[in-house]
């Protein structure tokens, strides 16, 4: 995978609204970066500007605090030019916002961006499935593919930063 780096990581997850996956995967992530004592930065973004500032959906903080973690401060903002320059590494949530923001990163970004779930052995180029028109159930799912693939990813950078 080609996302190491030397630099201390800051990590931006990208969906299209920013008030369900990526919301949930800033806060799986940062809780699993406290928990191994990687020193991270994370933030996440959508790539459209329907829900700027606006909370998370309340299923996804509902979904999120049942798995201990407190999403429900967290306000919707759009990918911007800055990001490219801020974060080391951009993950989307699936193949459409990956698109979306290889088209907007500029010509000078060092950033390195990839598929949250090429996090996991034998899901490389898999999306996590948009839960918005869904149920509880699509959550919690959303929420399992998301927290296993953030917990591989502050493995990977534990190893990187070792
Ligand atoms: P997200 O979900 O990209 O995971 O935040 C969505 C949220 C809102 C919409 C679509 C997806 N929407 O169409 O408003």
């Amino acid at each position: 995978m080609q996302w190491e780096t030397n630099a201390e990581p800051a990590v931006l997850f990208v969906c299209l609204g920013n008030i369900c996956r990526s919301p949930m995967a800033e806060g799986a992530f940062r809780q699993a970066a406290t928990d191994a004592g990687l020193k991270v930065a994370v933030d996440s973004a959508g790539t459209a500007s329907y829900h700027i500032g606006t909370p998370p959906d309340p299923r996804a903080i509902k979904v999120a605090r049942r798995h201990g973690v407190d999403i429900a401060q967290g306000r919707g903002r759009q990918l911007c030019e800055q990001d490219f320059e801020q974060f080391t590494h951009i993950f989307a949530l699936d193949t459409a916002n990956l698109a979306g923001i290889e088209a907007r990163a500029p010509r000078y970004s060092q950033a390195k961006v990839a598929l949250l779930l090429d996090a996991i052995d034998g899901c490389a180029g898999q999306s996590v499935a948009d839960p918005y028109y869904g149920d509880e159930s699509d959550f919690e799912e959303c929420w399992s593919q998301i927290s296993r693939a953030t917990e591989h990813l502050v493995e990977r950078f534990k190893r990187q930063m070792a």
